[in-house]
């Protein structure tokens, strides 16, 4: 019997207008243009500053888009997945909101974290479904706002993420095209390193947790950098060993954008050069569960159907992984 393969067949994108560019830090915190490219890559960000609009907004836009693109009935989407470390709200489902927005009116939907690491760990979910012939049609969403958890006082952090989410749609493939395989991780040794303190289930909202500024994200960077470097680089070498891939062999390596040295650093490993590597994260810095999905969107007039792509992600928890992915067509 055939094995039914997991494609994406359309994409599409949303960021804010306003950009926070380096020039505009460099009046609200001790930073400097040089520190921040040299250290991370990013030139600005997009920030959302439509009052009242959460995660959902952006992630409404980019479904849109890709539903205008593709010609798609909303009615006929399955099962729309918001992959986000940034709910509209806790308890009540984003993917839900955004299901209904859209006009998915035939779709169940949820949100799926796995901070940095969502969209991916979302690709193998989609694909799953789709592979086991469960659903047809999935609408896969990447999208954080990532301005509602960032001290904007906080050099460490404020200089690093933006807002913005991406859409692909996943269907079955009898060509074989679509997801080839998979190397997932995770290890709670990181839960320290990159984390909000409160607001949680630990530490519930209160007055001193406000005061003591525990609604941001806290990061470790050089610890974070470290695994970082080591894990994203090790699962993509690993998906290509045990795929028989060369480094002739991948058109694209498509990775997390969290800082332009890992990224560096995951290529190196691979062997691939500079020009097959999806960048982004000078125009749109770190957009958590949304830079894969930017990124395919970015390129995607660039991909042609059969490409080799290898993703590549990690993220607070930890969590990380690598997907090796069959381009399915050609726009
Ligand atoms: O997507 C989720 C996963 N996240 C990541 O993968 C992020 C991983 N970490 C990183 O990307 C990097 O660690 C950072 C970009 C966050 C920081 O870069 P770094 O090269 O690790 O810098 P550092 O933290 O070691 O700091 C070096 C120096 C320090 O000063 P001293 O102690 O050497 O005097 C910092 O105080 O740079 C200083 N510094 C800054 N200077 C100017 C820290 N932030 C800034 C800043 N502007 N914004």
């Amino acid at each position: 019997m055939v094995k039914n393969t997991a494609a994406i067949t359309a994409v599409g994108a949303y960021v804010p207008e306003f950009r926070l560019t380096n020039k505009l830090l460099e009046s609200m915190v001790d930073t400097n243009d040089e520190w921040i490219t040299s250290r991370t890559g990013i030139k600005e960000r997009r920030i959302l500053k439509k009052e009242g609009a959460g995660t959902s907004y952006l992630a409404i836009k980019a479904a849109q888009d890709l539903i205008a693109k593709k010609g798609l009935d909303p009615e006929d989407i399955d099962l729309v997945i918001v992959a986000t470390a940034t709910p509209d709200m806790l308890v009540a489902s984003t993917a839900a909101y955004v299901a209904s927005e859209i006009g998915a009116n035939n779709a169940f939907s949820y949100d799926l974290q796995a901070a940095c690491s969502s969209f991916l760990f979302g690709m193998s979910t989609a694909a799953s479904y789709i592979e086991s012939k469960r659903y047809k049609k999935i609408l896969l969403i990447g999208a954080d706002k990532m301005s509602s958890i960032i001290d904007y006082t906080d050099r460490t952090t404020c200089i690093i993420f933006g807002d913005g989410a991406g859409a692909v749609l996943f269907e079955p493939n009898e060509e074989g095209l679509g997801l080839q395989d998979e190397y997932l991780r995770s290890d709670g040794v990181g839960r320290n390193f990159l984390k909000m303190d409160a607001g949680g289930s630990i530490l519930p909202a209160s007055a001193e947790t406000i005061k003591n500024k525990q609604h941001y994200v806290f990061q470790d960077g050089k610890s974070v950098f470290k695994f970082a470097v080591s894990n994203m680089a090790d699962v993509a070498a690993k998906i290509m060993e045990r795929n028989n891939l060369t480094h002739d062999d991948v058109q694209w390596l498509v990775p997390h954008q969290a800082n332009k040295r890992i990224v560096d650093a995951t290529a190196n490993r691979m062997g691939v050069d500079e020009a097959k590597v999806m960048m982004n994260i000078d125009r749109y810095g770190n957009t958590t569960s949304a830079t894969l999905p930017l990124l395919l969107n970015d390129y995607e007039k660039q991909l042609k159907k059969g490409d080799n792509l290898v993703f590549a992600a990690f993220g607070g928890g930890f969590t990380w992984g690598s997907i090796y992915l069959k381009w399915a067509y050609n726009s």
